[in-house]
């Protein structure tokens, strides 16, 4: 079926607004984008939604809808009709789904370590390969900050090492080293939801018996060789005498979630512990790493 999007120009004070309009209208689906291209994370359960100060939000019709109608009725409510600045646009009638799996292609991390959608063919069977397709919980190898921990653990040797994924999403980081040699990688995740899409994707890669998975309340206290943690600065610095807790003895440490900004405080913090190694950078996002004193 053909289908119609209107464009509205918001912010973070009326984007909420305009979606209720829309669907008021007749809209089938509302959906927000950046107009700034702006990263923001998804926000936890129970957390209020940010919106971009420079938001889009798009409403989709079906091309029968009368849009004369739905425009008159937003101007109507519109408390300044002149300066709403909307735009149609007819889009073509795709196989969406197709067309959003035909973009998403396996993905190389450092030497060894592939991500790949369960759709495409392995390109390397002879390399470490995690299959995982997108879900509900975030972390699938597209994000900077995913990125620069998958490169960091592809870069150690994680033979019979245990490792702590603090912030497991997906599980993405916990799955990659335990196909990188781990022997065990305690999961935790604020979000019931995240430690449901790890267990699955552990048992799609056949990893399951070697994934402990925990809500923070029921955490293990243990010291691994190796903790990682994607998760942002603000935790990060709340929560560093936890994850501290988790590095043992010239256990590693890695630190991601973070924006180049914020990095050299960061740095200066956990250089308390730790001998801290240079920064690395992937667009805006940084990885802090160390090996604890
Ligand atoms: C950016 S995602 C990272 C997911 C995955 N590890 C990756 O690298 O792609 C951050 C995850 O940390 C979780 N998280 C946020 N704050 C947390 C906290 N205080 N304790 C545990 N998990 C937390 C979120 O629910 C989310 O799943």
């Amino acid at each position: 079926m053909p289908w119609i999007q209107l464009r509205i120009s918001a912010d973070e004070d009326t984007a909420e607004k305009y979606s209720d309009w829309l669907m008021a209208s007749g809209s089938q689906a509302v959906t927000f984008i950046d107009a700034k291209d702006t990263p923001i994370y998804e926000p936890l359960p129970g957390d209020e939604v940010i919106y971009w100060q420079n938001t889009v939000v798009m409403g989709l019709y079906d091309a029968s809808h009368d849009m004369d109608k739905v425009i008159a009725y937003l101007q109507s409510i519109h408390p300044d009709k002149k300066a709403m600045r909307f735009k149609l646009e007819q889009l073509e009638d795709k196989d969406w789904e197709r067309e959003w799996m035909d973009n998403f292609h396996p993905m190389k991390f450092g030497e060894r370590l592939w991500i790949c959608p369960s759709w495409r063919d392995v390109p390397d069977p002879t390399a470490v390969n995690v299959m995982l397709d997108p879900g509900l919980a975030f972390g699938t190898g597209t994000h900077p900050t995913t990125a620069l921990c998958l490169t960091w653990l592809d870069s150690l040797n994680l033979t019979g090492k245990t490792v702590v994924d603090f912030g497991c999403g997906s599980g993405i980081l916990s799955l990659a080293a335990l196909k990188l040699g781990a022997e065990r990688v305690i999961g935790i995740d604020i979000d019931p939801q995240a430690l449901q899409a790890s267990k699955a994707n552990a048992e799609r890669n056949g990893v399951e018996d070697r994934l402990s998975l925990y809500l923070p309340a029921d955490q293990p206290s243990i010291q691994a060789d190796v903790v990682v943690a994607n998760i942002l600065a603000g935790p990060l610095r709340e929560l560093a005498p936890v994850i501290m807790q988790f590095v043992g003895e010239k256990g590693l440490l890695a630190l991601s979630g973070v924006l180049e900004n914020q990095a050299q405080e960061l740095q200066i913090l956990y250089g308390q512990w730790c001998e801290m190694d240079n920064i690395a950078v992937q667009e805006e996002w940084v990885r802090l790493s160390g090996t604890r004193k």
